[in-house]
C-alpha cells in the first residue's frame, strides 16, 4: 500500500486578503491596514479573522460583543459605511480594541459591512496613520475591493457550512453508536483551540488557522463509522489482531473526508489541508512510534500535534471502558511523561498548563 500522502497548503484567505491590500495601496497608498472580523451569531461575539497590516501590529486572538458597540451595532443593521476622520478626537479608550487602535497610531478609519446575500456576517475595517485619509474617492475604491474579499470570504464559509452540516451528522453517528460522546467532540475541539491560540505567537499562526483547527477538530475520528462495534465497543484491551482493525479508522477517515469535499465540490478549499492533516495524522507520535505513516517531529503538521494532545488529555480526564477518570493533574503529569518520551509536541502540553483556567470552564460546560 502507498503511504497515505500530506498536501501542501494553497492560498488561504489571509494570503488572498494581502494581495488585495497590494491593489489597494497601488490606489490609496494611506490605507495601511485592512482587517476583516466575523460575526457568531449565536453568542454575538465579534472574532478578529484575518488582516493585512502594513503600518503598526496586528492584533489578533481577540473578540468583543457586537451589542457592546452602539456605532457598529447600528452599521450592522443598516447598510453603509461609517468612517472617522481623527480618531484619537473620536475613541475613547475603554476597551482593548480601542486602546489597541490608538496605541498603532492610526489618525482615521473606514468600516464597512460584510454580508452573505443580505445577512449580515462581519465586519471589514481599514486604517490609515493619515487624517481624514477615507476621501469619498477612496471610500469608492475600498467598496469595490470590500466586494471582492465579501466574496472570498462568503464562498469559503458556504463551504465551511456544508461541511459543518457533516460535522453535526458525525457528533450524531457517534453518539448514537455509544463509542464517543458529542461532549467529548466539543471539549476536545475547544482544548484544542486554547492550544492552538497559546502556541500561535511562536508558530506564527493567524486566527483563521486557529478557527479552523477548532472547526475541524471533532472530525479527526470520523472514521470509526467503519470499526466493527465488537471491536470499537470492546470493554477490554484488543487484541493485536483487533488493534490492527483499529488503527485502519484514519484511512476510513480519510475516505469519508474526501467524498464529504468531493460531494460539496470543495476540494481545493485551501483549508480542508487542516482538516486532512487533523484526521490523517492525529495518531503520529514525534518520535515516529505513531501510525499510519510513523511521520516524525516537524513531518508532522502542528494542527495534528495540537488536536493528538487535546484528545488524549480530554481520554485521560473521562471515564472510558477501560479506565477510570484522572484528575487534572494527573493528566498533566501524563502528557508531560509522553513530551519527554519524545511522544508528543512540548509546547502543546505545556500550553494546556498555561490555559487551565479556560479549560476547567470547559470542562464544567461539557459534560457527559
Ligand atoms: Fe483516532
Ligand atoms: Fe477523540
Amino acid at each position: 500500500m502507498h503511504p497515505l500522502k500530506l498536501l501542501q497548503p494553497s492560498p488561504t484567505l489571509s494570503a488572498r486578503l494581502s494581495q488585495i491590500h497590494e491593489r489597494i495601496l497601488e490606489r490609496a497608498p494611506c490605507v495601511e491596514r485592512i482587517a476583516c472580523v466575523i460575526h457568531d451569531a449565536d453568542s454575538d461575539m465579534l472574532k478578529t479573522f484575518i488582516n493585512s497590516t502594513r503600518a503598526g501590529t496586528p492584533i489578533a486572538g481577540y473578540e468583543f460583543k457586537l451589542a457592546d458597540s452602539v456605532s457598529l451595532s447600528r452599521l450592522a443593521a443598516g447598510q453603509g459605511v461609517r468612517i472617522i476622520d481623527d480618531i484619537p478626537a473620536a475613541i475613547v479608550p475603554n476597551s482593548k480594541h480601542s486602546s489597541w487602535l490608538l496605541s498603532q497610531g492610526y489618525q482615521s478609519s473606514f468600516t464597512t459591512v460584510l454580508n452573505d446575500e443580505g445577512k449580515f456576517f462581519g465586519f471589514l475595517f481599514a486604517n490609515s496613520t493619515q487624517k481624514g485619509a477615507f476621501t469619498l474617492e477612496v471610500q469608492r475604491d475600498l467598496l469595490l475591493f470590500t466586494s471582492l474579499i465579501n466574496m472570498a470570504i462568503s464562498s469559503e464559509l458556504a463551504a465551511i457550512r456544508s461541511i459543518s452540516a457533516s460535522i453535526e451528522v458525525a457528533k450524531d453517528l457517534a453518539n448514537l453508536r455509544d463509542f464517543e460522546t458529542g461532549a467529548h467532540l466539543e471539549r476536545m475541539a475547544r482544548n484544542s483551540r486554547l492550544i492552538a491560540r497559546k502556541v500561535a505567537g511562536k508558530y506564527g499562526l493567524n486566527d483563521e488557522f486557529v478557527e479552523n483547527v477548532y472547526f475541524f477538530a471533532p472530525l479527526h475520528d470520523i472514521g470509526k463509522i467503519g470499526i466493527p462495534d465488537e471491536i470499537l465497543l470492546k470493554p477490554g484491551k484488543l487484541t493485536p489482531d483487533e488493534y490492527a482493525v483499529m488503527r485502519t479508522h484514519v484511512e476510513k477517515g480519510m475516505r469519508i473526508i474526501e467524498t464529504i469535499l468531493g460531494d460539496f465540490n470543495i476540494s481545493e478549499l485551501p483549508n480542508c489541508t487542516i482538516l486532512r492533516n487533523i484526521v490523517l495524522c492525529h495518531h503520529e507520535f514525534l518520535d515516529g512510534s505513531g501510525y499510519p505513516n510513523g511521520l516524525r517531529s516537524a513531518d508532522i503538521p502542528l494542527e495534528a500535534r495540537i488536536v493528538t494532545v487535546a484528545d488524549i488529555f480530554d481520554a485521560l480526564m473521562h471515564t472510558r471502558p477501560y479506565k477510570k477518570q484522572w484528575t487534572y493533574e494527573q493528566a498533566l503529569a501524563e502528557l508531560r511523561r509522553m513530551a519527554a518520551a519524545g511522544q508528543l509536541d512540548a509546547d502543546c502540553v505545556e500550553a494546556l498548563d498555561c490555559a487551565k483556567s479556560e479549560i476547567e470552564s470547559v470542562l464544567s460546560q461539557y459534560t457527559g
